[in-house]
């Protein structure tokens, strides 16, 4: 990885309008040798220029298929651009506008941590255990799965790479959300007792020898620090008050929360869901505060809010702004490239293996991770 010079201060100064025309110049410039992705929770003045949006397995789709071009740059948070620099040959070069833009949840989980739970798990039981990763998570993560006989997953294809996982052990260890695991093998129909929660914190993950030989399912004690923001409190008083509105979540929240929600799934199953909703349909959606605002501006024929009354806002996808942007597509152009993405090529082997086994498992639209029991 390069390191990240500050960007310069003639950036910070400039007039909005000024930015979007000379990012819209250097697109032109560029041409087909550039592509932007952008995910959901990225800010409009960010979105407007991705020649493709998505959600993570959708993004990591179109970044696998991007072999033709020479840059690609990604605005959303530093997973997803490892991800993308591990998917394309290495003839692409990909960027993330600001290095700081990480993700709180996939620093939960350190190398060591997950090597030191591996042996401790396998010592306490004869049994297989298969390493899924959601894509939250650092490419050396990623590696570890992929080399332990694992795979990565997002929250659109969750079930399918469980029931994969399944048929390839005995026992599941689900890095690094410990709610993506939990709803998503909830709603396969595994009970909550099937399930431990490794803690790193703790000595032996805070678990006892019969504890990981009875579960299925050991979930690493991880979580967003957004979708955490999500209460049953307020599900419980949207029912009480608007029992027309329809609780959508994401599965990054918590069982209690999924569970009174009426439906549960990636940022693409809510756009598509709200999306395809009748006319004056009432809708309180627990995610992101970006993707919310967008939903209620482009469906002004339907009533969308957020579940929450506090701002739910992912301070790290935020990092990318206009500035940051313009200033990546400069270094480009000007053959003085800024916040390159290079996985190292020895993590680069096993965490393709994951992303590979997470690609084969797809859903062809998304799916819902949990129907919630209102
Ligand atoms: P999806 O867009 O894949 O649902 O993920 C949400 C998220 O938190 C990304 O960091
Ligand atoms: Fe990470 Fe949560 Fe932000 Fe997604 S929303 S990037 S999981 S902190």
């Amino acid at each position: 990885m390069l390191f990240q010079p500050p960007i310069p201060a003639s950036y910070m100064q400039m007039d909005p309008a000024d930015i979007v025309a000379r990012i819209e110049q250097r697109r032109r410039e560029l041409g087909k040798r550039l592509v932007i992705l952008g995910h959901h929770y990225q800010q409009d003045e960010v979105i407007r220029h991705a020649d493709f949006t998505g959600d993570s397995l959708k993004l990591s789709q179109i970044a696998a298929d991007q072999n033709g071009a020479e840059f690609v740059v990604f605005c959303g948070v530093h997973f997803m651009a490892e991800s993308a620099d591990i998917l394309t040959e290495d003839s692409v070069k990909v960027f993330l506008p600001d290095l700081s833009a990480g993700c709180s949840m996939a620093d939960m989980a350190a190398y060591d941590q997950v090597e030191e739970a591996w042996e401790f798990l396998s010592a306490n039981t004869t049994e297989r255990i298969i390493p899924i990763t959601y894509v939250n998570s650092a490419a050396n993560i990623k590696a570890f799965c992929g080399l332990h006989g694992g795979a990565c997953c997002t929250s659109s294809n969750a079930p399918k790479v469980l029931a994969w996982a399944l048929s390839q052990g005995d026992k599941v260890l689900f890095l690094p959300d410990q709610h993506l695991g939990r709803n998503t093998a909830y709603a396969m129909g595994h009970p909550l007792e099937s399930m431990v929660v490794y803690d790193p914190a703790e000595l032996d993950g805070g678990l006892r020898a019969d504890q990981v030989r009875d579960a299925q399912f050991i979930l690493w004690k991880g979580h967003c620090s957004v979708h955490q923001l999500f209460t049953a409190g307020q599900c419980e008083a949207l029912r009480a008050n608007e029992p027309d509105r329809t609780i959508i979540v994401h599965p990054e929240c918590s069982w209690e929360v999924v569970q009174k929600a009426d439906l549960a799934g990636s940022t693409e199953f809510i756009i598509k869901t709200i999306e395809e909703a009748a006319p004056g349909s009432k809708w309180a959606v627990g995610t992101e505060v970006h993707l919310v605002n967008r939903l209620a501006k482009t469906h002004i024929d339907k009533d969308v809010r957020s579940l929450a009354t506090i701002q739910c806002l992912c301070t790290t996808m935020y990092r990318i702004s206009p500035q940051h942007l313009l200033w990546c597509l400069d270094g480009i152009a000007s053959g003085h490239p800024v916040n390159q993405i290079s996985v190292k090529p020895q993590v680069r082997e096993g965490a393709l293996l994951a992303l590979s086994r997470m690609l084969e498992n797809v859903s062809s639209t998304p799916v819902a991770v949990s129907g919630g029991a209102v």
